[in-house]
């Protein structure tokens, strides 16, 4: 479908090279920006690690896939620092096309966020790149590809920093992570597919941002699985644990496009973290999780058996699981849709999430207050800055050290978008309470979020939806944090 679209004036091609799915570069004096990084440390331990981007074959509850992953696992490998350390990952580009990697969540000096075209040039087939950064904070994070729809294939995984003053104390820990799987039967796409479907979006159209509907890589109306930790169902992934325990969870939503909502058959769940920072401890039945948003939650191991980890997706059921087996339960696991009666019970929101005291919120009067609305037409998707369609190439200034409001108002659209602010953490205001921390927020059809955040973090900073299919489309803005 062709159409005037509102925000003209940008080409279809400038515009998606800003993330990454062109040749050209955007704002090039900022690769090279030099700024001082407020979190080097000299004297820090450094860890380093090697990530191979590249092709991957796995049996996913008996069915063969190929896809791309990090050194052939699903997800990825686990990365795994202390707070205060110094980080070094080398990524080898095996795949046919560019890539990026970026630590999300993380408030990274900005040369090392991984936004192709935007904070570094893209990673080339064949070539390779060393992520080299201090880690200032801890908590549960993870990393992912920033190019095309590379997130959606399989280049993820988690990234773990632990505490030095770690302040909870448990008996053993699992993360799960949460993925929709697209690469199946006719969604099946090879690196070089992938790269010339995404090619053919940048290049067909020049004139402007009237687009045909399916010139973007579409999110699958329906995923054929839906993996954690990299298996379906039918082959879930099995958590033990002895009476008595309490189990530290790390729940990563790695999906493309999914909101899952989680619960455990016959044991609540004591929330402790979100997006790696503390809140204090609340109590749930059932939590929603939107795409990228992590949660920790204590689970207290008191009700002895086999029980259903669940991932329900609206309007379609159960659609994946995992299992907590007891040491000494030996019976069966349960059928692959069941669902816990915890499922209906009482429901994470976000008013109930309030930092603890070792976070320091933002508070006072802002510097800037802006209200960003949410918007699609046409199969795409857009972000207003006070009303205005604002050019999404150009990044917005902002002044380093301002207190900036976003108030976030999803007027625009039926879905649920998640926002994700790269380089910072916001302070999140529902309007009903609640004053979490954290780097990614869920707002829902007519809900209005608001983000108070200090800009402390010089360079160009994305924020967009991390529905994939919905930033690849435009639901993105650049900040230029001077
Ligand atoms: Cu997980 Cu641009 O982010
Ligand atoms: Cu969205």
């Amino acid at each position: 479908m062709t159409g005037d679209h509102p925000r003209t004036g940008i080409s279809r091609g400038t515009f998606l090279r800003t993330i990454g799915l062109g040749a050209g570069a955007v704002a090039l004096g900022d690769y090279g920006l030099a700024h001082a990084t407020p979190f080097a440390s000299p004297a820090s331990a450094r860890r380093d690690f090697t990530l191979n981007a590249g092709d991957a074959h796995f049996n996913l509850g008996g069915k063969r896939i190929s896809t791309i992953a990090y050194n052939g696992l699903l997800p990825g490998p686990m990365i795994r620092v202390k707070r205060g350390e110094r980080l070094r990952v080398q990524v080898n580009n095996h795949l046919g096309a560019d890539t990026t990697v970026h630590w999300h969540g993380i408030p990274i000096v900005n040369k090392m966020d991984g936004v192709p075209g935007v904070t570094q040039p893209a990673i080339k087939a064949g070539t390779n790149f060393l992520y080299d950064f201090n880690v200032p904070v801890s908590g549960t994070y993870w990393y992912h590809s920033h190019n095309e729809i590379q997130l959606d294939r399989g280049l993820y995984g988690p990234l773990i920093i632990d505490e030095p003053n770690e302040k909870l104390s448990y008996d053993r820990e699992a993360i799960l992570a949460l993925d929709d799987w697209r690469d199946i039967g006719s969604t099946h796409l090879t690196a070089l597919q992938s790269k010339f479907y995404c090619d053919v979006a940048t290049y067909a159209g020049t004139g402007g941002f009237g687009m045909s509907g399916n010139a973007f890589p579409t999110q699958p109306a329906r995923y054929p699985l839906h993996l954690i930790n990299g298996r379906p169902g039918n082959a879930p992934t099995e958590i033990r644990v002895k009476r008595g325990d309490v189990l530290r969870l790390r729940l990563i939503n790695a999906a493309g496009g999914t909101v899952y909502r989680f619960a455990i058959a016959g044991h609540r769940m004591r929330v402790t973290h979100t997006d790696g920072n503390p809140v204090q401890p609340v109590d749930v039945d059932a939590l929603d999780i939107g795409m990228a948003e992590r949660y920790d939650v204590l689970v207290y191991a008191t009700n002895p058996g086999v029980w259903q980890m669940a991932a329900q997706v609206a309007g379609e059921g159960v659609r994946t699981r995992a299992i907590l087996r007891y040491e000494g339960s030996h019976a069966h696991v349960p059928p692959a849709t069941s669902r816990p009666g915890t499922l209906e019970g009482k429901l994470l929101s976000y008013p109930m999430l309030n930092a603890t005291s070792d976070v320091a919120l933002p508070s006072g009067k802002p510097d800037l207050d802006v209200h960003l609305g949410l918007n699609t037409k046409f199969g795409s998707f857009w972000i207003t800055w006070n009303g205005q369609i604002v050019d999404a190439v150009k990044p917005i200034h902002i002044p380093l050290n301002s207190h900036v409001r976003f108030r976030v108002t999803n007027g625009g659209t039926t879905q649920p978008h998640p926002i994700h602010l790269h380089g910072h953490s916001f302070k999140l205001s529902t309007g009903s309470g609640g004053s979490a921390y954290k780097d990614t927020a869920i707002v829902l059809p007519s809900q209005t979020l608001t983000y108070d955040w200090i800009a402390d973090n010089p360079g160009v900073w994305m924020l967009h939806c991390h529905n994939l299919y919905h930033m690849l489309a435009g639901m993105m803005l650049l900040l230029r944090v001077k």
